[in-house]
């Protein structure tokens, strides 16, 4: 059934001793590099700035990554002027040498796989099997998005006696794209990759917390050949630069992943008409989840204990597919606890660069006060069955099960981002349901049945982007599992899908009298 020609890049085989090698290797190599200094690029050329924000690993914050410079407003004006000086030459540039580029970028990618998955691993502590899957995405993300760019760029005709009609995309002009640390290389690629291929000058903010990371693709982005002014770097702080980019009246469209909260904001923001503006700002928005896997009484158990365990505490829950709900149907509720405590007991919580670790710590200092006061939260309003122990000195949270849980209860409705799973109990698969579409986020949801009619209930009614039937609900691939979600997890359609690139362009209809 597959029309394209697009395939997957897969991941490292870590079980093969070259594949140990090459990252203890790059290991070194990032090491050897750490506590450099990463500046805004502008124009195609690094610019210096004043201030400088470090970026630690958080398994040990006395290591710096690397010290980034903070761009200002006036910078952020220049990255604009920049931006619209370069975008006629970027559209008329064709779509199938804008594709080149970002083929160019995904080789250069397969190349770095080793020392990129190093940086992500000590920049923002995800253990290297989480990483590795970051670095084929983004590969994915580019080859997929240039694939996408010539099958829009075909347009259509409609010719009828008299008259021709010729259908066309081209790009809205100057893109800013907000990206989170949580996928520190793949988010900020993918948002990236398809304004640029769809002919849009972009600008690239990315999180503090990953900004290193984020100078990494910057820098494959100019290897590749993204021309001066077309692609920008620049970190910054989010309440000066951030809200500087998003009001300003240049600016056709801001793709974003992050929280909820700032998410409503800028679509609030960029929905007023700023003087001198001509146009509507388009948004694409990724917000976020609370999601919720259902273990009724026919699953099978041995599977849905690990698919939990994999999908609650993997990147220590900071992923916004992650579940952070499991209701399960009163027969099996005891015994699934027990086997779920137990299991989630053999996690090695450790040093995410060491071989053994199955999770690291939390991104930051302030992620892991949020995160603890939400188990402080949980630990007044529902049973505490499990809390790890965490490693010191970084910031590490070991993951944190409660029991018993009210569908209702602050832990089981908003967003925590950490390892602090819920365990709700339902009377029946209707039941089970409710409770599961009773938050204000519909992103990834799972089932663990053997039961064709709650299989196809699932399918009708769990109101969520991205189902998942006996599998763990993380790690969308693309093409195969475009991924995005609704309510209040997001606008905008599918990242890998087909309608992701239709958001960055604007379709136009020429009719012709002949
Ligand atoms: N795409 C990621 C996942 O599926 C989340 O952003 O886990």
């Amino acid at each position: 059934e597959k029309e394209s020609s697009f395939h997957n890049s897969p991941d490292t085989d870590y079980a093969q001793a070259e594949a140990r090698q090459a990252i203890q290797a790059a290991f070194q190599t990032v090491r050897q590099n750490l506590g450099k200094t990463y500046l805004p690029i502008i124009n195609g050329e690094p610019v210096n700035t004043l201030h400088f924000d470090h970026s630690v690993n958080p398994c040990n914050p006395s290591e710096i990554i690397g010290q980034v410079g903070q761009a200002t407003v006036e910078q952020a004006e220049q990255a604009i002027q920049a931006a619209q000086a370069a975008f006629p030459g970027w559209k008329n540039t064709p779509a199938t040498e804008r594709a080149t580029i970002l083929r160019r970028a995904a080789d250069l990618m397969e190349q770095k796989r080793p020392e990129l998955v190093a940086w992500m691993v000590l920049e923002v502590g995800k253990v290297v099997e989480e990483a590795d899957p970051e670095v084929s995405e983004a590969i994915d993300f580019c080859r997929y998005y240039a694939d996408e760019m010539e099958r829009l760029d075909r347009g259509y005709t409609r010719n009828f006696p008299g008259e021709t009609n010729h259908y066309f995309y081209q790009p809205r002009g100057l893109a800013v794209v907000i990206s989170p640390w949580n996928f520190p290389f793949a988010i900020p690629t993918g948002m990236t990759v398809a304004a640029l291929v769809a002919g849009n000058c972009t600008i690239l903010k990315p999180a503090a917390p990953s900004a290193v990371i984020a100078a990494k693709l910057a820098e494959i982005l100019q290897e590749a050949g993204m021309p001066p002014g077309v692609f920008q770097y620049l970190p910054g702080p989010g309440s000066q630069v951030g809200s500087y980019l998003i009001n300003h009246p240049a600016v056709h469209l801001i793709a974003f992943t992050g929280s909820q909260s700032v998410g409503c904001r800028i679509i609030e923001e960029a929905a007023k008409l700023r003087p001198g503006q001509k146009h509507i700002k388009r948004v694409i928005a990724e917000m976020g989840g609370k999601n919720a896997i259902i273990i009724d009484e026919s699953a099978d158990l041995d599977q849905a204990v690990a698919g939990v365990v994999h999908s609650a505490f993997g990147y220590s829950g900071q992923k916004c597919s992650a579940c952070s709900r499991v209701i399960v149907l009163e027969p099996v509720y005891a015994t699934f606890v027990e086997r779920l405590i137990e299991a989630t007991k053999s996690i090695n919580v450790g040093v995410a660069e060491e071989p053994g670790s199955g999770m690291g710590p939390v991104v930051s200092e302030s992620a892991q006060k949020t995160i603890q006061a939400y188990i402080a939260k949980g630990q007044e309003e529902c049973s505490l069955a499990l809390e790890m122990p965490s490693p010191r000195p970084g910031y590490f949270i070991g993951p944190v099960i409660f029991t018993d849980v009210a569908p209702t209860a602050t832990i089981a409705q908003e967003e925590i981002f950490g390892p602090v799973l819920a365990v709700i109990k339902a009377e029946n698969f209707q039941h089970a349901l409710e409770i599961a579409n009773g938050t204000n986020y519909a992103l990834t949801g799972g089932l663990y049945s053997r039961t064709p009619s709650h299989i196809a209930q699932a399918q009708a009614k769990f109101e969520v982007g991205n189902l998942y039937i006996n599998r763990g609900i993380t790690g969308a691939i693309v093409d195969r599992q475009p991924f995005g979600g609704f309510k209040l997890s997001g606008i905008g359609s599918k990242a890998g899908g087909q309608d992701y690139l239709l958001q960055f362009l604007e379709p136009r209809v020429v009719t012709e009298n002949v």
